[in-house]
C-alpha cells in the first residue's frame, strides 16, 4: 500500500475519510502504519503491508494473536479498541470460514508455488484463470482491478502479468499475507486488506474492473457483498464472479452438504483426513473410468455424470484433488447459486449480463457490465 493509495480507502463504521497518522516504509511501500478516520477517530493498523479492517464489534473474532502481539509491538494499540489483547472465542459461521480457509492455504501452501502456477495446464495455471474469470485478460492492462476473496493469491499472480495499474485484494483470512510472496516486482502496486468483502473500506467507484472467482457462495450475505462489489466498480465496468451452481450438482446439493450436519461436529484436522476417502475415490475413478472411456470415445464419455468437471480435475495431482476435497467437505458457508438467481441477482444491481456460461458443468462464471 502506497502513501497516496489511502485516499482510496474509508472508515467501515462511518464512511469518512482516513488519515496516516503513524507509519513505517520500507521503499515507498508502506510496512507497518495507523489510520485514523478523520470523522469518527476509529483507528485501523497496518502490518506487514496489509491493512486491518473489520467492524469493531467482530474485530477481536477475527484477529490472530500474532497480529495483536504485532500491532502492540509497533505501538499502534489504539486500533485494538478497548479490548488490547483480548481474544473472543466466535461461533460465527463467517468467522469460522476465515479459520478454516486460514489453515487450509497454510496446509497446502504449496499448491500456490510459482512453478505450479505457470504451468498453464495445471488447476492453478492461467488456462483454468481464464475460464472461471471470463473476461479477455488484455482488458486489464492499466486498470485497477479489485479482487474480492484473492486466498493466496492466485488471480491476483496471474492477473498481475497482463500489466494492471493497481490490483486492490480483500480477503477475510490470513492467507491474505501470504499473496506478495510470488510478485515482489508487483508490490509497489498491490494494495492487500483483510477484510469482510461485505463490509471493505474500498470507496465507491473505484475499479475498471471487479472479480470473485470460487467465493461468493461461502459469504453470509452474498446479496451485500455483490451490491458491494459493484458498488467499487467504476461505471461502465466490469464485474465477474465464479460461483458453485445448482445445476449439475446433485452430489454437493443433495449428499455432501446434508451430511456436513454430521461431519462438522468434528474438528478441522479429522475433516481434512476425512476428505482423503474421496479424494482417493475421485482420483481413481478419474483415472480408471474417465479418462480410458474419453479416449475411446468422448461422445460415450459425455454420457458420464460430472463429465466435464471430472475432466477437468484429470489434470490435477492427487494432492490438488485432496485440497479440492477438503475444500468442498470443510466450508462451513456454501451456497450453490441457480441461474435465475444469478440473473435476478444482476437485475437487483442493475448490471447487464455479457456472459453467463456453466463452466466445467458444476460452476457460474457470471460476466456483467455495469451500465
Ligand atoms: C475457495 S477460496 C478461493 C480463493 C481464491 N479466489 C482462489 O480461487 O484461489 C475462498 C476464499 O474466500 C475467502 N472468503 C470467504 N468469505 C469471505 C468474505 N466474506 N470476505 C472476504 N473473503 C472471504 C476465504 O477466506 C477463501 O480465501
Ligand atoms: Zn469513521
Amino acid at each position: 500500500m502506497l502513501i497516496g493509495e489511502i485516499k482510496l480507502l474509508n472508515c467501515i463504521d462511518c464512511g469518512g475519510d482516513l488519515k496516516l497518522q503513524k507509519y513505517h516504509l520500507s521503499n515507498t511501500i508502506i510496512n507497518h502504519g495507523l489510520l485514523e478516520c478523520v470523522s469518527c477517530a476509529r483507528c485501523y493498523p497496518i502490518i506487514d503491508q496489509v491493512g486491518i479492517f473489520f467492524r469493531r464489534e467482530v474485530l477481536h473474532e477475527y484477529l490472530e494473536q500474532f497480529e495483536i502481539d504485532r500491532i502492540i509491538e509497533y505501538g499502534y494499540s489504539e486500533a485494538l479498541l478497548n479490548n488490547v489483547g483480548k481474544k473472543k472465542i466466535s461461533m460465527d459461521a463467517q468467522v469460522k470460514v476465515a479459520k478454516n480457509w486460514g489453515s487450509l492455504f497454510s496446509d497446502f501452501n504449496s499448491l500456490s508455488d510459482k512453478k505450479l502456477l505457470d504451468d498453464e495446464n495445471s488447476q492453478g495455471g492461467i488456462t483454468f484463470m481464464k475460464r472461471f474469470i471470463g473476461i479477455d485478460f488484455s482488458l486489464f492492462a492499466g486498470k485497477t482491478i479489485f479482487i474480492g476473496c484473492g486466498g493466496n493469491g492466485n488471480e491476483t499472480y496471474h492477473i498481475s502479468k497482463y500489466k494492471p495499474a493497481k490490483i486492490i485484494v480483500a480477503e477475510i483470512g490470513v492467507q491474505v499475507y501470504t499473496i506478495k510472496k510470488n510478485i515482489p516486482e508487483f508490490e509497489s502496486s498491490l494494495m492487500l486488506i483483510r477484510c469482510d468483502i461485505a463490509f471493505h473500506p474500498v470507496k465507491e467507484g473505484t475499479a475498471e474492473v471487479s472479480i470473485c472467482n470460487h467465493a461468493l457462495q461461502h459469504v453470509k450475505d452474498w446479496r451485500a457483498a455483490y451490491q458491494k462489489l459493484v458498488e467499487t466498480t467504476k461505471e461502465k465496468g466490469i464485474i465477474s464472479i465464479c460461483v458453485y451452481s445448482y445445476e449439475h450438482n446433485f452430489i454437493m446439493t443433495h449428499i455432501v452438504e446434508p451430511s456436513k450436519v454430521i461431519i462438522h461436529l468434528f474438528p478441522l484436522r479429522i475433516i481434512k483426513w476425512v476428505s482423503v476417502f474421496p479424494a482417493v475415490m475421485i482420483y481413481l475413478v478419474i483415472r480408471l473410468i474417465y479418462k480410458p472411456i474419453s479416449h475411446i470415445s468422448e461422445i460415450i464419455a459425455r454420457k458420464l455424470p460430472l463429465y466435464e468437471h471430472m475432466m477437468f480435475w484429470s489434470h490435477s495431482t492427487f494432492k490438488y484433488i485432496f485440497c479440492n476435497c477438503y475444500d468442498l467437505i470443510h466450508a462451513p458457508i456454501s451456497y450453490h447459486f441457480r441461474e435465475n438467481e444469478l440473473r435476478e441477482l444482476s437485475r437487483a444491481n442493475n448490471v447487464r449480463i455479457q456472459k453467463l456460461e456453466n463452466t466445467f458443468g458444476t460452476l457460474w462464471t457470471m460476466v456483467v457490465d455495469k451500465v
